[in-house]
């Protein structure tokens, strides 16, 4: 393993608050577990093939629009960045910026999926053998501080959130992560956001409902860790995957849906679920480019730079911290 890889700053969450989170949101009216939850070991490798699912449009496009303007990218950014990435998973999109940025200082990946964080952290320190890489686990909706790394004195420092995961926040929640993320890289720091924008429905429900049931072992996988983990005894063969479009909202959900009245136990604790009753496990908004900019000024930042692709599919946003 190279010398520029750090030993793992670990902040993962605890099983105690796994187990709070799942009995607080199954407590509620409309039952709801938090999608942070999805990414354990497995989670993490079903979301990889999600990914590549012909249906999945978003990591194909974001790929291609990072691939086409990575040099535009890299010039905004400037020399020695240190590079923060939120949820960094397998760690494949920050390759093309690592590939065109000049010198970058460090890049600190985090995620709340400490195995696969580590993996991706190895691989990369395998193919950028000089770069400094400081991996945190840890559930970045909390406060953590980036390490000091020694030798590492950075000239800006830039954050990178891909993905639209920043879709799975509320409004209120995506503004609050972009205040939280601008007042942890500074001043003077950039933020590079991949955001999902509006489109047909037609579109969007299949991404998140495939063919091959991709999308549905990875939502039925929270149950698993919860029987796994919690001692729960959830009947994988009773809960259906369901992915809805909520235009109100402009927002994708996905629901697991209880085929008949039954009652879990999770632990000590019983819940009862009637037939049709559905767990919400996780919210992908949508955004008009617009949306967005006025979403990020409000947390603080200046738009600097948008790219999108040719169909209007997805936007990939250069904010400004001034
Ligand atoms: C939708 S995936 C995106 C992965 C990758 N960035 C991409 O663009 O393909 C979300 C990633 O964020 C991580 N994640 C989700 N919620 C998190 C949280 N609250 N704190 C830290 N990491 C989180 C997951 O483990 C996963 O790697």
């Amino acid at each position: 393993m190279s010398n520029a890889l750090e030993r793992l700053h670990d902040l993962e969450p605890s099983t105690e608050e796994f187990r709070a989170a799942v009995h607080a949101g199954l407590a509620q009216p409309q039952k709801s577990l938090p999608c942070k939850f999805f990414y354990d070991a497995e989670g993490s490798r079903l979301f990889e093939q999600i990914c590549e699912l012909p249906e999945y449009y978003p990591t194909r496009t974001e790929l291609a629009l990072l691939e086409a303007h990575a040099g535009e990218i890299a010039r905004l950014i400037g020399p020695r960045a240190r590079l923060v990435e939120f949820g960094s998973g397998a760690g494949i999109k920050i390759r093309l910026l690592l590939q065109a940025l000049d010198r970058p200082a460090a890049y600190v990946p985090v995620d709340i999926s400490r195995e696969h964080l580590l993996a991706a952290a190895v691989d990369l320190a395998r193919d950028f053998p000089t770069l400094r890489i400081a991996p945190i686990c840890a559930d970045y909706t909390q406060p953590f501080a980036l390490p000091a790394s020694a030798g590492v004195h950075p000239e800006t420092t830039v954050g990178f959130f891909p993905g639209s995961t920043i879709g799975n926040f509320t409004a209120p929640e995506a503004r609050g992560f972009l205040a939280r993320a601008r007042r942890l890289l500074g001043p003077g720091s950039a933020m590079v956001v991949g955001v999902d924008l509006r489109k047909d429905r037609n579109i969007l429900v299949p991404a998140y409902d495939d063919a091959a049931g991709v999308t549905a072992a990875f939502n039925l996988n929270l149950l698993v860790r919860i029987n796994r983990e919690l001692d729960g005894d959830f009947a994988l063969d009773q809960f259906t995957h369901e992915a809805r479009w909520n235009d109100t909202l402009g927002r994708i959900e996905m629901h697991l849906v209880s085929r008949r009245d039954q009652e879990v136990r999770i632990g000590a604790e019983r819940f009862r679920f009637r037939e049709g009753e559905t767990i919400h496990t996780e919210n992908s908004y949508k955004y008009t480019l617009d949306q967005f900019r006025a979403m990020a000024t409000d947390a603080g930042y200046r738009p600097e730079a948008v790219w999108t692709d040719p169909k209007g599919l997805f936007s990939v946003h250069m904010l400004r911290a001034d």
